[in-house]
């Protein structure tokens, strides 16, 4: 694999920096000077209409950043993982979540294997299961059909589920409701258990390694659960585990030392990382939940914005443009965080989802080559639907002394046309998203702030200064398809950045260490004076605290 070019070695940024040390952004001054800016600043990525003229750039910088992306060669990187190139070093693993998207008649073989046939031989499996329980013909040993489907995986096996569940809640069969339990804390397990009936639950395991601790410690309780349940209504627990579990996962010789046949077992490819498979078997759930039209529709979706990518000219190229305008704002105006605010309740696991995509992939100090960065890498992402986000931390958006970059998320069509009266309560919640981004970009002067008749002692208080950048992106309705072209546009966005700072944006070694220490403090927490003396102070003193003070 090709050493990363040093970005910061590179003319473009060479260039950036220039700019950046004299940078004065003007966005009312470069409104009015352009007539054509939004014209030039808004592209169109499948069915997503995405405004960046209210980001602090001009054409000139974008030029700069296209040829930054040239200069370490984004291109190339992009084909490269979109062949199966083993472009995940540390782990030595091609990267291929586009392939879980390729319709069946396409073909790419890779280390010697057709995935596409193997992609659509699993996703003809996990149709006919989804439809089995969605038509009852699937039942419990009871005979009953299931009504609820509880996921069990964290991380990359939870997130995206959830997110999409939530996201395609209009979609959703009724009377099937899926649930999802990750955390550890046995509350998670305890409350979302409450007020099922085992008779009509049906579980899924989701775990690519097969081997994490939560989702494992969650899967025996759930088991127990419904071991215990069924015994008391009198059923016959014998093939229990066969009919109410099945299990999603890479290694499915663990799955069968947990007792799911593998009949029940769905599999995916070490080439799929974890925060990029709910598009693999790992989206069962939601499959069964929507139903395999509306999942292939998402499928669909995911390829439309992987095939924009893929041909798209850099200069015209949604996820590219994105990226390169992150590094712009990270490396060169100091932004730290980015918000997510999605003008959709239905979207309100989201930035969530998106944590883990673009902090567990960018969050990294070395290339993929091993050598120190050269610049900082990674945003913290965050954001919550608005116009909830508005009465909680807008203000600091807006008035604050830092920068947060912001894309705006919002739909025409609204999921559920209410009316308050005459009033389309959807126009009222867009005209918050359109004036949030007008206030953001545009301010209000002293100036007009005084012209309102404002006491002059409050006027600072009250100036906005503007020039804080947002990227809006609309899209005609919250579609499984426009859902899966949103996923695939921040998966390609986190891939651009990573190109460019020369990391492998598909390992999580950073994970591993708080594993192991867990595993080894675990004997002293439950007791052991000599594992918990041998731990530094601090941590022997939380110990000591927690054993004073469990009953
Ligand atoms: O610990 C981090 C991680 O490995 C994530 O990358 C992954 O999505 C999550 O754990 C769950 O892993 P698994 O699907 O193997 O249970």
């Amino acid at each position: 694999m090709s050493t990363p070019i040093d970005p910061t070695s590179t003319q473009a940024w060479g260039r950036l920096a220039a700019r950046a040390a004299d940078f004065t952004p003007d966005l009312r001054g470069w409104f009015d000077a352009d007539p054509a800016r939004v014209e030039k600043l808004t592209h169109t990525a499948a069915d997503l209409h995405v405004d960046l003229s209210k980001n602090l750039a001009d054409d000139a910088l974008v030029s700069d950043l296209v040829a930054l992306a040239d200069e370490v060669g984004l291109a190339a990187r992009r084909d490269a993982m979109l062949t199966g190139e083993h472009i995940n070093v540390t782990e030595d693993r091609a990267v291929l979540h586009t392939a879980l998207r390729l319709p069946s008649d396409a073909s790419l073989e890779v280390d010697g294997q057709d995935v596409v046939s193997d992609v659509h031989e699993v996703l003809g499996r996990v149709y006919e299961f989804a439809d089995q329980v969605r038509s009852g013909e699937w039942t419990g040993v009871t005979g009953k059909p299931v009504a609820t489907v509880v996921n069990i995986g964290i991380g990359g096996s939870d997130l995206g589920p959830v997110m999409a569940y939530e996201a395609l809640q209009p979609y959703v069969r009724e009377g099937l409701e899926c649930r999802f339990i990750s955390n550890i804390d046995p509350t998670d397990a305890a409350t979302t258990l409450a007020g099922l009936d085992p008779e009509t639950t049906l579980f899924i395991v989701s775990s690519k390694t097969f081997g994490t601790l939560e989702t494992l410690t969650n899967a025996r309780l759930c088991r127990a659960w419904l071991l215990d349940g069924l015994e008391e209504a009198g059923a016959e627990t014998g093939t229990a585990v066969a009919k109410h579990f099945v299990a999603v996962s890479t290694n499915l010789e663990k799955v069968a030392e947990f007792g799911i046949d593998p009949a029940n077992a769905f599999g995916f490819w070490d080439w799929v990382g974890g925060r990029y498979s709910m598009d693999s078997a790992i989206g069962t759930s939601l499959a069964v939940a929507i139903g395999p039209d509306a999942f292939a529709d998402l499928l669909e979706g995911m390829h439309a914005m992987d095939e924009h990518f893929r041909t798209a000219p850099l200069a015209e190229n949604v996820p590219a443009l994105m990226g390169l305008l992150n590094v712009w704002y990270t490396n060169f105006l100091d932004a730290h965080t980015h918000a997510v605010l999605p003008y959709s309740q239905l979207l309100h696991r989201f930035p969530a989802y998106l944590q883990q995509l673009t902090m567990e992939s960018n969050g990294k100090s070395v290339t993929w080559a091993g050598n120190a960065v050269s610049t900082a890498t990674g945003e913290v992402f965050w954001g919550e639907p608005g116009t909830n986000g508005q009465h909680a931390f807008y203000q600091l958006i807006h008035q604050g002394t830092r920068l947060v970059p912001a894309d705006f998320i919002a739909f025409a069509e609204p999921a559920y046309p209410l009316k308050d009266g005459e009033t389309d309560v959807h126009e009222l919640f867009l005209a918050n998203f359109f004036a949030q981004t007008q206030a953001l970009a545009f301010g209000k002067t002293a100036d007009e702030v005084r012209a309102e008749g404002t006491d002059e002692a409050v006027v600072p208080a009250r100036v906005f200064s503007g020039n804080r950048p947002t990227t809006s992106i609309m899209a005609p309705a919250l579609t499984p398809s426009v859902l899966g072209q949103l996923i695939a546009l921040y998966e390609h966005i986190t891939f651009t950045q990573g190109v460019v700072w020369g990391i492998d944006s598909f390992d999580q070694w950073g994970v591993e260490l708080g594993k192991q220490l867990a595993q080894a403090l675990t004997p002293a927490v439950g007791g052991d004076e000599e594992v918990a003396a041998s731990q530094d102070a601090s941590t022997q003193a939380l110990v000591a605290y927690y054993r004073q003070h469990r009953s």
